[in-house]
């Protein structure tokens, strides 16, 4: 792919989906003006509903879009079964819940001819697809791009790359992602991914659950966190091709295939406020302490996935950004800590502040529900030791998916090759400084 897909995928602002309407069109005059669905659509096309929620979802939170299509999408033979791959789905069930610290080096290479999809590897996750409830965590690593389309009907498909751009050709348009972005392709929709480089590596939270939105901000008032007007949406782009496409269907955890008479990239316009979108996360307006202390992680909060219980979220999306430290009298590395919340970490460059080694860009961590961790002892040392200047993190960009159920493995996460075998000795030799007074 030529440089300019790195500058021209999308276009439009995108205020997060949460109830905002857009729209664009690929040919002028495709948008029918005033009506979803008028007796005859513009140009011929075929007017269609997606439906990111029921539709009596309260309104701010309704999500549904509408699609100008050359081919209604529902002019498609029957979908079969094919092979999941290393595609995995919940409930999870087949290794009991670890309640150990765990680490992983990156995935290994793939063989050639790896696509996006076929280069899914599952490690985790938790609840119920067919519950629209939990989320999974995947890796991905692929050197080709992909000649089929994909959608997922179990959630939508949070991406974090860490090495290679990405172009998602979209239902909706193209999407351009490179490491230190984030995209979202909503449940449902269609796309495929091109890689702008030789392959590509990163993360996937499949979030099963209710849409990411933004969090609310309470007291730190309008702004502030991730923008709104940061995160960016597709301007509409189609495939006009006749001819054999295979379209994948993630479907209740298994992998269905048909292959159609055209390509189902075909909506030449759109509105609404149900589409995909990328968002540069150094773009994170980092909120902290300028006295003491430092508030808790939630503070870097990206998107996150609502439960029906207020402030619970099946899946926060929260990332690491470059931020200053300047906390007087303040242990500043993250603090040591039991959540009843799980944590899957991720890195896509540099270095994270808690840790010294060991924790690598590509790699990731599991701490679940209540396991004990926090700075190693290296860290603990200089941290507790260190004069405190204002200091600047710069060199790394960290993440994570916090999420309310314990993370059970799959098996080949459990017994994979890459799993660093003691990850406990980085809280070996914190010494007994205890000295009572009596
Ligand atoms: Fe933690």
């Amino acid at each position: 792919m030529s440089g300019d897909a790195r500058k021209t995928a999308e276009g439009l602002s995108y205020l997060s989906g949460f109830g905002n309407e857009h729209s664009s069109e690929a040919e002028p005059g495709a948008l029918p003006e005033g009506r979803n669905s008028p007796q005859r659509a513009p140009l011929g096309l075929y007017a269609e509903q997606l439906s990111g929620t029921a539709f009596t979802e309260p309104r701010a939170h309704n999500r549904r879009s509408w699609l100008y299509r050359i081919h209604p999408s529902a002019a498609h033979p029957a979908f079969v079964r094919t092979d999941n791959g290393a595609l995995r789905t919940g409930p999870f069930t087949e290794t009991p819940p670890d309640p150990n610290r765990l680490r992983w080096n990156p995935l290994p290479a793939p063989a050639e001819g790896t696509d996006f999809l076929a280069g899914l590897w599952t490690l985790g996750g938790n609840g119920d697809a067919t519950q629209r409830a939990g989320m999974a965590v995947h890796l991905y690593h692929a050197n080709a791009s992909m000649d089929r389309v994909f959608g997922d009907a179990d959630g939508e498909l949070l991406i974090v790359p860490e090495r290679g751009g990405l172009l998602l050709h979209t239902e909706f348009g193209r999407l351009h992602a490179e490491p230190g972005h984030m995209a979202l392709i909503p449940r449902g929709v269609r796309f495929r991914v091109e890689l702008l480089d030789a392959s590509a590596r990163g993360y996937v939270c499949e979030n099963y659950g209710a849409s990411f939105r933004l969090p609310d901000l309470g007291p730190i008032g309008a702004n502030g966190l991730a923008n709104a007007r940061d995160f960016r949406a597709p301007t509409a782009a189609y495939e006009d091709v006749e001819g054999p496409v295979e379209v994948v269907n993630k479907f209740c955890g298994n992998l269905w295939t048909a292959v159609y008479d055209h390509s189902p990239l075909d909506v030449v316009a759109w509105h609404g406020n149900y589409v995909p979108y990328v968002y540069d996360l150094r773009r994170f307006n980092v909120i902290g302490s300028i006295s003491y202390d430092h508030p808790d992680p939630s503070i870097f909060t990206v998107l996150t996935s609502p439960s029906d219980t207020p402030g619970l979220a099946g899946v926060d999306f929260v990332v690491f950004a470059p931020r200053w430290l300047v906390g007087e009298d303040t242990f500043r590395p993250p603090y040591f800590h039991r959540n009843v919340m799980s944590e899957y970490m991720g890195l896509v460059e540099g270095a994270y502040d808690a840790k010294a080694e060991g924790f690598v860009p590509g790699g990731g961590s599991l701490h679940n529900m209540m396991s004990a961790h926090g700075p190693d002892r290296e860290t603990f040392d200089r941290a507790s030791a260190a004069e405190l200047r204002p200091q600047k993190i710069d060199d790394g960009l960290a993440f994570m998916f916090e999420t309310r159920w314990p993370l059970t493995l799959t098996p080949q996460a459990a017994g994979a090759e890459h799993l660093q075998q003691r990850y406990d000795d980085v809280w070996q030799g914190l010494e007994r400084h205890f000295r009572p007074l009596h």
